[in-house]
């Protein structure tokens, strides 16, 4: 049990942070499937210290989905500070500051994983942010640059030190963006060196199973990320499994088609754009909601000649109703 301000957590399954992906419509469809906690894509504190309207749009928030963290990044004090101020105004139960995204544009101007060659500056960061928020403020990051420079365990007692209230540690460096295997092992070095610290353990976790190891490694949490893009259920079925040694029957065809066309109904809703634009930039999700049904491919590549949500629903439910027959007549 652990406190992220006034909110208590008994061993945690968070959503994971996603550009692009964990916007209000997924976080929902988690949050009802059993996630503890969700968090916002990242949102730049540049732009959002400017109040730049595509980073307002990110910040936003819903009562249902709490706790909920939003997440910043960026490495300017100044305009940290100013964001942070910006971000309580939505009113988050907790703001993460991002430490540890890999990608060139971020970490190469040492943002995000880039601080972790800085640990002076990854404190400034801290610090700044702490500085324009009463919020209780959390940190993710990766384990180091690369395999010669793991300082997490330096990250974390810095952490301590500043009165940060929770770390998520993506256990792989920055040099392997997502290559090679998380290397779980760090996670009980961490913890002895900061064992009042809560860590949530990030980074491959995409069964229950794991989730049990995880938690009895003495993680007091773990964050999923690309496991519920596959797999929204997956945080009820970790609870399950958690809390009877038992799993939850898997969702069938039809629970995975109905999710699909309810999680790109509220997409298009959520995104004020044209419906064309918002039915493409869904087009990412129909591999996992059909993945390792029959035929799925099919079905996929009929999906993406679409731009209209009728049509896309039109194929779904007659996809449903095909593979439902199939299996009454597998039953007779
Ligand atoms: C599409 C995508 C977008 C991501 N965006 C963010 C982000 O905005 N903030 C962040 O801290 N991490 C981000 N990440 C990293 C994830 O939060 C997580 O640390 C990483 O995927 C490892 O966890 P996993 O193996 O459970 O996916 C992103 C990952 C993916 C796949």
């Amino acid at each position: 049990m652990f406190k992220i301000g006034d909110i208590s957590f008994d061993s945690p399954i968070a959503l994971a942070p996603m550009e692009d992906v964990s916007n209000i419509p997924f976080r929902q469809i988690c949050k009802e499937r059993g996630a503890d906690i969700v968090y916002t894509e990242f949102t730049n504190c540049e732009a959002l210290s400017r109040n730049v309207q595509q980073s307002i749009d990110k910040i936003q928030i819903t009562e249902e989905e709490r706790p909920v963290a939003i997440q910043l990044y960026g490495s300017n004090g100044d305009s940290l500070e100013k964001a942070a101020t910006i971000t309580e105004l939505y009113a988050p139960d907790f703001i993460d500051i991002n430490c540890g995204c890999w990608v060139k544009k971020v970490a190469g101007r040492g943002d995000g994983a880039g601080l972790l060659r800085d640990l002076g500056k990854f404190e400034m960061v801290v610090q700044s942010v702490m500085k324009g928020t009463r919020l209780p403020v959390t940190v993710k990051t990766r384990l180091g640059w690369d395999d010669e420079s793991i300082v997490i365990e330096d990250v974390a007692r810095m952490l301590v030190d500043n009165g940060v209230q929770a770390l998520t540690v993506h256990c792989r460096t920055r040099k392997q963006g997502y290559t090679g295997d998380a290397d779980w092992s760090w996670l009980p070095k961490i913890k002895s060196v900061a064992p009042d610290l809560p860590l949530i353990a990030n980074g491959d976790i995409v069964t229950p199973e794991v989730v049990k190891a995880i938690l009895d490694m003495g993680c007091d949490g773990a964050m999923i990320g690309r496991g519920a893009i596959s797999n929204p259920w997956i945080f009820e079925q970790t609870k399950h499994f958690l809390a009877t040694g038992e799993h939850l029957p898997k969702p069938t065809a039809g629970d995975r088609i109905d999710l699909c066309l309810r999680h790109l109904a509220d997409d298009v809703a959520y995104k004020d754009c044209e419906e064309r634009r918002a039915v493409t930039s869904f087009r990412k999700f129909y591999t996992h909601y059909l993945n390792g049904l029959r035929d799925s491919k099919r079905v996929r590549v009929s999906l993406m000649a679409f731009e209209e949500v009728a049509p896309i629903r039109v194929i779904l439910l007659g996809y449903k109703e095909e593979l439902s027959a199939e299996s009454e007549s597998t039953l007779v």
